[in-house]
């Protein structure tokens, strides 16, 4: 990340020897954590690592993304640590992003710690399901309620184009068979509709939600530092895509499957799956944000975009408290992002989406 950060770290006496899964317990407080807006935050999005095996072109560069050291990680203990103190303040949902979050060795040993931690209610996991088929029972008995699944078109040579990785649609198609085998419930896909790359494919992927159970969410592409020509060459609104999807049937708004998200929903009557749309540029829904991010080296991000993150790594790692911290970074969340369509300026500095979780 380039580009000043507002950026917060702990104050307190240094400890090097505490242990940090000991530090602080959570003191389970009634008040909702509330923002300077008057939102209440208790959905937690946590990147495991912002590394990839995919390299999307809405996403990441081809090559060029520096990753991080293993020492800049945090430890699972330390995240479980973290959402420890955050349960005891009101957090009640996860979800669990990476980059891939799939590629970090055992994950579902850090699920099984998240879901043992009182009060967290809801675990998720948002993944291009390459790697899922193997992992997905382990992940479903250590806690992982759901998962949400990268997948931008049904054709398997362009799911390969668009991720740049040839055989990636074999085995995202494994994943998610495998994830509905082994019931995960409800299974959204997530779709970035990209002009000229998939915007044909609205109609199917519509299609698709009459005949299987899935929630299948068109998102408009964000921009970010390293995907200008895509962003702002590519975009496709949210309300372009619905005129294309009605022409084949009569959609009706809908509730939609259980998440915490801001997807929009409509169905076919008598469907069992739904469509959603995600409209992050074209009907921004940061007035109803409910949700922080923390990074895989220990920054409390309050928004997905912007320049102000909290180091909590360092004080995790002191012994320092933690919650004074994640209470002013919580009172100092923005309003909104300032995206702007052809600018890379309102991401504050990210080059992609991958180095936070999307
Ligand atoms: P559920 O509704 O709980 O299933 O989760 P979700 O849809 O929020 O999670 P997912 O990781 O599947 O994200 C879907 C899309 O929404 C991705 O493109 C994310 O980058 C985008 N998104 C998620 N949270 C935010 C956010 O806080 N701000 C913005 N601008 N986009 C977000
Ligand atoms: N704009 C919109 N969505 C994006 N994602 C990654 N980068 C972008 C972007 N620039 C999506 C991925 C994944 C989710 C977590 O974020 O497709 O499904
Ligand atoms: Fe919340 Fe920021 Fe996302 Fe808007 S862009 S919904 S304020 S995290």
């Amino acid at each position: 990340m380039s580009g000043p950060l507002v950026q917060l770290s702990g104050t307190g006496a240094r400890n090097p020897t505490a242990n940090p899964a000991r530090i602080e317990g959570g003191s389970m407080s009634n008040a909702p954590m509330q923002d300077g807006f008057g939102r209440t935050v208790e959905y937690l999005r946590i990147s495991v690592t912002d590394k990839c095996n995919l390299r999307c072109v809405y996403c990441m560069p081809e090559e060029g993304l520096p990753w991080l050291k293993r020492a800049q990680l945090l430890s699972y203990e330390e995240i479980a640590a973290v959402v420890r103190v955050m349960a005891g303040m009101g957090l009640r949902k996860l979800r669990i992003t990476g980059g891939e979050p799939l590629v970090r060795r055992d994950l579902p040993a850090l699920i099984r710690q998240l879901r043992a931690i009182p009060g967290i209610t809801d675990i998720a996991l948002s993944t291009n399901a390459v790697l899922l088929a193997d992992q997905v029972e382990e992940l479903r008995d250590a806690g992982v309620n759901r998962v949400n699944v990268s997948l931008d078109s049904l054709r398997p040579e362009r799911v390969d184009a668009i991720s740049r990785r040839a055989g990636s649609a074999e085995a995202i198609f494994r994943g998610l068979a495998a994830a509905e085998a082994a019931g995960l419930a409800p299974i959204k896909i997530n779709c970035v509709v990209m002009r000229g790359r998939n915007d044909d494919e609205v109609a199917d992927f519509a299609r698709i939600t009459r005949e299987r159970p899935w929630h299948v969410r068109f998102i408009e592409v964000m921009p970010t530092g390293d995907n200008l020509g895509v962003s702002a060459g590519e975009y496709v609104s949210a309300d372009e895509i619905l005129q294309n999807i009605e022409i084949s049937g009569d959609l009706v708004p809908v509730a939609g499957p259980a998440g915490n998200g801001p997807a929009v929903y409509y169905a076919f009557p008598d469907a069992p799956g739904t469509l959603g749309v995600i409209t992050p540029m074209s009907h921004t829904y940061c007035g109803s944000c409910n949700r922080m991010r923390l990074t895989a080296d220990g920054q409390l991000r309050p928004c997905l975009f912007g320049h102000v993150q909290t180091d909590l790594r360092t004080p995790l790692r002191q012994g320092s408290p933690l919650e004074p911290l994640i209470r002013e970074t919580l009172r100092i969340k923005p309003e909104r992002h300032w995206l702007e369509q052809g600018s890379s300026t309102g991401s504050g500095g990210l080059r992609a989406l991958s180095q936070v979780g999307g």
